[in-house]
Formats: structure tokens, C-alpha cells, sequence
């Protein structure tokens, strides 16, 4: 491996308000590697990288890239400088084109005249595309694109300024296996071109796959560099949360009654004629790749979109479900996949984003019950070990896996008796993960009804009780815990019957 580094981050420290994100830092990147970088949520690793790109201003520390001392102080400098980020967050524009989103903020650079020119901004954007292999049509507006697609154009986005650094913020934890694959392919052409890549994920498979060496963040201080052939999954595990983890799906037994939720019939847009029951103290699995229409035919029984037909039935009861407020009524919960979008509410803070699906529940008589708020969201930041200064701060400056942890709370405080999550463990870290699931296993011994979406096999099969695959709008297969294997949800997932 080249001993000479591209990249050298020496003892940065990063200070928000209550809370030392980046305790004096070292991380050094080598030309032509993966160097992947592991942490718990809140570790401090998108931080690093902000402050990396001259997001964020670091308290104190320094940073050489490429031979050169550098203090950026804007992103842009950093992208001159040749170093490119996806974020953990998406921000495509919704209403530009993929080649204008490409181009954003280049196009001067690209163009020598003052006049944007669409057709070759056009042209250069379907060469980029064919050369990484992405099957997307330049004119297509960025609204209209599937969370994974807006992901690969994010991804050829920070490609297509050539840099010689590429951070990749969870660059999978919206995309399938499929296009994973397809990732890893790029990542390949790019380090073979002498790119260096920081790839951050929750995903140890993933990271045995790619990286060559590997950082271990752990409450903002650098724990440990190893080479990624020299190290396992437990010793990375142990270095993350500085303890032994035993089970990574800690299912229990729950047991399972009469049936909760059916749902009946239901056609739509994106699905057709799907009959989905489930029953009380039951997890189901709802299995399927991108694209398969599980998210769609649960937004419509919980009321965001409307369906053709269909009938939805709870506990042997014809209900109406016109709004995500009649759904809320009738305790039902869903925990949405696009968090940002559809899910949290940036500016407020961790109280207001917990208790917004059951504020009537802390009104009597016209007055507020803050006493109650205060101590059931501290509870729930107890129980999901949610990572924050108070319950006041807002969450936006949160780090994303802990925001979908303060979304997890606001549908558990509805005390919902049938809960719909969507990708519930996205972007989540191993401990909190497993803390997830034995929730997940709390709630259903409890008597809740699970509905779990999730892209995750593994997940899919150590948490389900029943699992039902989908794939273009249908259901194509129901499994029992007993029968499933990865095999066969694969070949379900991809429309071959038995
Ligand atoms: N703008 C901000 N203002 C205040 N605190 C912040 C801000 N950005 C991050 N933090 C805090 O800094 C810590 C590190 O956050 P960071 O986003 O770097 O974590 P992370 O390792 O990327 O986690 P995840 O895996 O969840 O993405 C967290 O405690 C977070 O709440
Ligand atoms: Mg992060």
C-alpha cells in the first residue's frame, strides 16, 4: 500500500453548543484506498467530513491535503481543491432537471459564454451517465425520480467534479442490492484511477467488502486505524460501542392472536389487487426490492395518498382512513422511510418532533401537561439512547441516525396498537439497532401489530414472523419463519414463482 498520504487530519476538535463533537482528531487517507469510517450515530464522522470541505470550522487543528497545508473556507474551495462529498442527506432540487442538478453551481465553469448551454450540459451529463453505467434520462426532474435514483445521480454528481478525494456519507442507505453492486463497480474504476474514497456506513458487510483500511470514531475521539484484512466484524463492533455486543436480532417469542389489520383488495397506482393481514403480537415482514410498492400501498392504508379500491379492516371493523390524522385515531402508526421529507420537522426541537402525532393526549381541560411531555420524551430518550443535549435542542443539528430515532419515539408515544415502520433501521448504528429490534420484540409481546418494511434480508428474516414479498405491485409469495431463506425472498423479490 502507498505509504505517502493524500489526506491528513491532525487534532481537530469540534465544539457545538453542549456538545464536543470532534475531541482532537487524527485520520489519515492514503491515495487509491477506501478507507472506511465506523462510529456509533453521533460519533462525529459526518462532522469530521464537514469540516473536512470547509463546512464547519473546526475549534482547532489542522489539515494537509495533497501536499499542501489547508484551511478551506467554503465548500467550493474544498471541490477546487479536488475533494467531492455525498451527503448523508440528500438536497437534490426538485424541480431541476438531473443535468441541471449535476451542474449546479458549475455552470460558469463549464460554459465559456455567459449563456447556460443546455444542450451540451445535456450531452455531457448522458456521457457521464453511460460511462458509470446509470440508466437515467438527463430531462427528467428530480421529483419524479425514486429515492435510489436521486441517489445515483447524487453519486455521479460528486463523480463528475474529478476529484481526487470522494466522501461517500452512507452512500447505500437508500439504494438496493442491485444497485450496491453497482456502486462497488464505480468505486473500483475510481480507485484504479488513483481516487481515494472515504466511505462511511453502518453496513459491515459492505465495509469488508470495499475498504482497505478502517477508522473506528467513538464519542468524537478516534479509537483506532486498522487494515481492513487484519480485523473482523467483532473487533470493529467492539471498537464502535467500547462493549461486547451478543445478538444482532434479538427476536423473542411473542405470542400471536387474532388478526388486527387487514388489509383487502387494495389496488392503486403503483399496486395491485394486495390482501395483507396482521395479527396481534405478530411482526410481518414485508419484503421486496426498490421499487416493489410496499411504501406506496402502506402510505395509502395510512392515508397520505389515496387508493383506487380497496377496503381496510381493524379489528373486524369497515374503517375510513381519509388522512394520516384518521389513521392516528385509530392507532395506527407509520414510522415513513424518507425521514426528511415526510417524517421530522427540522426546525423544531426533539419535544415538539416526539409528541406532534399525540399532542391531544397532553391537553385536558386547555391546558398542557409539560410535566408529562417532559418526562415521556426523556423516557424515550432513555429507552432509544437518543444522542442529545436536551430535549430542547433542535433536530436539525442532531446526526442522522439519532433523528430517526426521535421519529421512532413519536409513533411509540401514540401507543399505537398496529405500527407500520418503514426501513426502520436506515442509517442506524449496530447498538442502537439491536436496541431497535428488542423494542421491536418488546412492542409485539406487548400485543402491538407489526407492519416492517425492510430492504434488509437479514433483518427480514431475524425479526419476522411471516414475511410477504412484493415485487412491480404485487405480492408474489408469503413465507413462514420457518421456510424463508435469503434465496427465496431473492427469487420472490425478483418475480420468479415457484
Ligand atoms: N450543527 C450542529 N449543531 C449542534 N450539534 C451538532 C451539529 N451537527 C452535529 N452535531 C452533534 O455532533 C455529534 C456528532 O454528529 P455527527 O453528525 O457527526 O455524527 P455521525 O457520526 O455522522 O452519526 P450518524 O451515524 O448518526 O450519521 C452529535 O452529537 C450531533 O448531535
Ligand atoms: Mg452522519
Amino acid at each position: 500500500m502507498n505509504e505517502e498520504y493524500l489526506l491528513e487530519m491532525k487534532g481537530i476538535t469540534k465544539i457545538f453548543p453542549g456538545v464536543r463533537a470532534l475531541d482532537d482528531v487524527d485520520f489519515k487517507v492514503r491515495p487509491g484506498t477506501v478507507h472506511a469510517l465506523l462510529g456509533e450515530n453521533g460519533a462525529g464522522k459526518s462532522t469530521l467530513m464537514k469540516v473536512l470541505i470547509g463546512l464547519y470550522k473546526a475549534n482547532s487543528g489542522s489539515i494537509k491535503f495533497n501536499g499542501e497545508d489547508v484551511n478551506f473556507q467554503s465548500v467550493n474551495d474544498s471541490i477546487k481543491a479536488g475533494i467531492s462529498m455525498i451527503h448523508q442527506e440528500l438536497s437534490p432540487v426538485p424541480y431541476m432537471t438531473v443535468t441541471e442538478n449535476i451542474f449546479l453551481g458549475k455552470e460558469m465553469c463549464y460554459s465559456r459564454s455567459p449563456f447556460v448551454k443546455d444542450n451540451e450540459m445535456e450531452k455531457e451529463t448522458d456521457k457521464l451517465m453511460k460511462q458509470l453505467e446509470i440508466n437515467i434520462d438527463p430531462t427528467k426532474k428530480m421529483k419524479d425520480l425514486t429515492t435510489a435514483y436521486t441517489q445515483m445521480v447524487e453519486i455521479a454528481k460528486a463523480i463528475s467534479y474529478n476529484s481526487k478525494l470522494v466522501i461517500m456519507d452512507e452512500p447505500t442507505s437508500a439504494i438496493t442490492d442491485k444497485e450496491v453492486e453497482h456502486l462497488f463497480k464505480i468505486i473500483k474504476w475510481l480507485k484504479e484511477k488513483g481516487v481515494a474514497i472515504i466511505y462511511i456506513s453502518h453496513k459491515m458487510d459492505e465495509i469488508f467488502k470495499i475498504a482497505d483500511e478502517i477508522t473506528v470514531l467513538r464519542d468524537g475521539k478516534s479509537i483506532n486505524t486498522v487494515l481492513a484484512s487484519k480485523t473482523d466484524k467483532n473487533k470493529l463492533i467492539t471498537m464502535m460501542v467500547g462493549r461486547e455486543m451478543k445478538q444482532l436480532f434479538p427476536k423473542e417469542e411473542a405470542q400471536i392472536g387474532d388478526v388486527v389489520l387487514e388489509i383487502k383488495n387494495f389496488c392503486g397506482d403503483k399496486f395491485d389487487n394486495i390482501n395483507i393481514s396482521v395479527r396481534k403480537g405478530e411482526i410481518l415482514g414485508l419484503a421486496g426490492l426498490m421499487g416493489a410498492g410496499r411504501t406506496e400501498v402502506m402510505e395509502s392504508v395510512f392515508g397520505i395518498t389515496p387508493c383506487d379500491s380497496g377496503e381496510v379492516i381493524l379489528n373486524n371493523k369497515n374503517i375510513d382512513i381519509k388522512s394520516p390524522e384518521d389513521a392516528v385515531k385509530h392507532k395506527i402508526g407509520f414510522l415513513t422511510e424518507d425521514r426528511k421529507l415526510s417524517g421530522l420537522f427540522l426546525p423544531l426541537s426533539v419535544e415538539d418532533n416526539m409528541i406532534m402525532a399525540n399532542i391531544d393526549d397532553y391537553i385536558n381541560a386547555g391546558l398542557i401537561n409539560q410535566k408529562k411531555i417532559v418526562y415521556d420524551c426523556n423516557e424515550m430518550v432513555d429507552l432509544l439512547r437518543i444522542k442529545t443535549p436536551g430535549l430542547e435542542q433542535i433536530v436539525k443539528n442532531l446526526s442522522g441516525g439519532n433523528q430517526q430515532k426521535v421519529l421512532i419515539a413519536r409513533w411509540l408515544l401514540i401507543n399505537a396498537d398496529v405500527l407500520i415502520l418503514d426501513e426502520p433501521t436506515r442509517g442506524i448504528d449496530v447498538g442502537a439497532k439491536a436496541e431497535i429490534h428488542k423494542l421491536m420484540s418488546r412492542l409485539a409481546k406487548q400485543g402491538k401489530a407489526i407492519i416492517m418494511i425492510s430492504s434488509e434480508l437479514p433483518e427480514v428474516l431475524g425479526m419476522s414472523d411471516r414475511i410477504i414479498v412484493m415485487h412491480e405491485g404485487k405480492v408474489t409469495g408469503e413465507l413462514s419463519r420457518e421456510e424463508a431463506t435469503q434465496e427465496e425472498i431473492m427469487r420472490l423479490a425478483a418475480g420468479i414463482a415457484s
